[in-house]
């Protein structure tokens, strides 16, 4: 493969045969029209794999998915409408009602969601890994109906950096995939397809698109997993809709995708509009100057975050501080991505002052954008959450989540005093308060 910035973008694109545009074109189109009787009989099941309806492909969603396939170092890829519509794919393209999952503790809230709610309804088992860094907590909780070991490379938000071999060691024990949510660090920074994930899955929404203006998903199949050997019975059983033939049989080593396509893709139908994935191919064609400078301006605010004595705790893995940080050097040599979170002692009343106080960063619940953003996990994407979940994903009153940009780290650290000096200004303004008044404060932050 070409170098990283050559392949972002070069990768996957399609000629315009007919005006020679340099771009891909966007192909907003439903469907395809057929030539005759006959060709519309070859497309559906002959020997022509053209396109036929945009559920089920689309040039310029094809081209985003060559591209994002190469970045990976993936066999083949498959886009969708979100990330949540990817993860859904990826899964439900392996587990059936019965099938148990396991999954590292602190994934995104909406995957937690998507695992407990979502996937429990239809019959999945889900399980919650406490100690994902432990290799033994993993290999001791397979059981027998184990399908899927799940994790993210970077968690969001407490920076918790996957030893993604030793896990891939565990499931490939036991002859099971591993799928690892890529979002955080996106190919620029790490490919988990190296270190032994087999599927990989991106919310292409955030870094890769990294506008913040469109939404999208895709899933890698990295082309490592023997599918023939699989005990996934559904890709290796014959099958009615392939005239008897098995998904292995008819499509070797692109059964997962095969099936993951045509049967929950193009059949649950969550799809990628041909514009978004123009969108987001015009993003992925700056991925690695943005996520280098990114992860840079990150390490110098979770620097600065760190020497403030209203701060009492960061995590970011490219600090000394996390306990991440020695799989950050291992697994992140070229930056440990721009989410950080950081905890202000004063609990949840300060991070509401440091919140309200700051202007350049958008108080938003999104990350990845060119623009910094900030968010109060607690009472916003995680308040669902029981106590307990929280603890152990350790979403903190204080907790703020940061998703960093490309705006100058000059200004945005002038912007994080702002909101610094209105914590301290009121932990001032409490400290010269009448005795009665602070009656009047404890009672009211006990309720
Ligand atoms: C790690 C991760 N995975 C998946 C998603 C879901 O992506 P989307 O919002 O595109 O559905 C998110 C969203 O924040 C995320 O942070």
């Amino acid at each position: 493969m070409p170098e990283f910035s050559t392949a972002q973008v070069h990768a996957g694109e399609v000629g315009d045969a007919a005006h020679g545009a340099r771009v891909t074109p966007i192909y907003l189109t439903a469907g395809f029209e057929f030539d005759s009787f006959a060709h519309a009989e070859q497309r559906f099941g002959g020997d022509d794999p053209g396109y036929t309806y945009s559920r089920s492909g689309n040039p310029t969603t094809a081209s985003l998915e060559r591209r994002v396939a190469a970045l990976e170092g993936g066999r083949e890829a498959i886009a969708v409408g979100s990330g949540q519509a990817a993860l859904t794919v990826a899964v439900l393209g392996l587990v059936k009602a019965g099938d148990h999952v396991l999954s590292a503790q602190s994934v995104y809230s909406g995957t937690r969601g998507l695992f407990e709610t979502g996937l429990k309804r239809l019959g999945v088992e889900i399980e919650f890994i406490d100690r994902p860094d432990d290799p033994e907590e993993w290999r001791r909780r397979i059981r027998g109906n184990t399908r899927v070991l799940f994790g993210e490379s970077i968690g969001n938000p407490g920076n918790d950096v996957l030893d993604i071999a030793a896990v891939a060691a565990v499931a490939h024990e036991h002859g099971l995939p591993l799928v690892v949510d890529n979002t955080l660090a996106t190919p620029y920074l790490l490919r988990p397809g190296e270190h032994g994930a087999d599927i990989v899955v991106h919310s292409a929404s955030k870094y890769l698109g990294g506008h913040g203006s469109a939404l999208g998903g895709v899933v890698v199949d990295r082309g490592s997993y023997d599918w023939a050997a699989s005990p996934f019975e559904h890709l290796t059983a014959p099958d009615d809709w392939l005239h008897g033939d098995s998904y292995v049989g008819a499509y070797g080593a692109g059964a997962y995708t095969a099936f993951a396509r045509s049967v929950v893709s193009s059949l649950f139908g969550p799809v990628l509009s041909p514009v978004n994935a123009f969108l987001i191919q015009q993003g992925i064609e700056t991925l690695s100057l943005r996520l280098r400078q990114q992860s840079d301006t990150a390490l110098t605010v979770a620097r600065w975050l760190e020497r403030q004595p209203e701060v009492a705790g960061v995590d970011y893995a490219g600090l000394e501080s996390h306990p991440s940080h020695a799989l950050a050097q291992r697994y992140l040599p070229r930056g440990a991505g721009a989410i950080l979170g950081f905890t202000l002692a004063g609990g949840a009343a300060a991070a509401e002052r440091f919140y309200d106080a700051v202007t350049v960063f958008s108080r938003m619940t999104h990350i990845g954008d060119v623009r910094s953003l900030i968010l109060h996990p607690a009472t916003t994407t995680h308040a669902h959450l029981h106590d307990e979940v929280r603890e152990a994903t350790g979403i903190g009153d204080g907790l703020l989540r940061l998703s960093i940009g490309l705006e100058d780290p000059t200004d945005l650290i002038a912007d994080l005093e702002r909101g610094i000096a209105a914590v301290a200004t009121a932990a001032r303004a409490r400290a010269t308060t009448t005795p009665i008044a602070d009656t009047r404060l404890v009672a009211a932050a006990g309720n």
